[in-house]
């Protein structure tokens, strides 16, 4: 997806050259897929000329780990942005971001760095989504809504206007989120209940 979405915003004039992919599946090496290809594993990462990464990983711990990893390396990000989404002018972006087909962002909302806002989901004014967090396809999210660091909004869920919800949470799909909810638990349902407690389970 962020192989077709950099594609994409090169078609619409951005400056942007996708070389090719890194995989640390030694079956997929020398394989390729839109047109690119799968370069080597990401110890090879020095051998290719590239000015600029974005980790395509699903997993929110696992693309925080390698994000930092490759940061901390001085390896530097860009935001991919499909050309059909709808940003306000004044919306803050996180470098490593992806913003997919169909989202709209409305003023006054920031989004951190590593962040997915997958296919079709709206985040209304003035959100603050933190750094790591994945907005899965066809979530809504009101206004002034708060998203900590690595938490998932399961794909169809709804957060109601001025709701908080915690670090590294995880909103079930289609869940209706009407209270705030904390660091570190599972909620699902309309309404959104509590189900387990990651924090406690280690
Ligand atoms: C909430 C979720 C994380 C739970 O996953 P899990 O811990 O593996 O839980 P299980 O699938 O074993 O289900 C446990 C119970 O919760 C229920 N449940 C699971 N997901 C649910 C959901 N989204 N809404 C309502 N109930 C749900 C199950 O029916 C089951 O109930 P039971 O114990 O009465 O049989 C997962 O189901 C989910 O919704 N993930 C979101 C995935 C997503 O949108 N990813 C983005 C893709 S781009």
């Amino acid at each position: 997806m962020v192989a077709d979405v950099l594609s994409r915003m090169r078609g619409a004039g951005a400056a942007v050259t996708p070389v090719g992919y890194l995989d640390d599946n030694p079956a997929l090496a020398g394989q390729s897929l839109l047109g690119l290809p799968v370069l080597g594993a990401t110890v090879h990462l020095d051998t290719f000329a590239h000015d600029a990464l974005i980790v395509a990983i699903g997993d929110n711990a696992t693309r925080q780990h390698l994000f930092e990893t490759l940061q901390s390396r001085g390896e530097h990000f860009v935001v991919a942005r499909h050309p059909s989404a709808v940003v306000a002018p004044d919306v803050r972006i996180g470098l490593g971001s992806m913003i997919c087909a169909g989202v709209v962002v409305n003023p006054g909302s920031i989004v951190g760095a590593n962040v997915i806002l997958n296919t079709g989901c709206t985040i209304d004014h003035h959100n603050h989504i933190d750094n790591h967090v994945h907005i899965a396809p066809g979530v809504h999210l009101g206004g002034d809504v708060s998203i900590g660091e690595g938490t998932l909004v399961g794909i169809g869920a709804t957060v109601m206007p001025r709701r908080r919800i915690g670090d590294w949470s995880v909103v079930g799909a289609g869940a209706l989120v009407r209270t705030d909810l904390p660091d570190g638990v599972v909620a699902v349902g309309v309404p959104a209940r509590i189900v387990r407690n990651l924090v406690a389970e280690g």
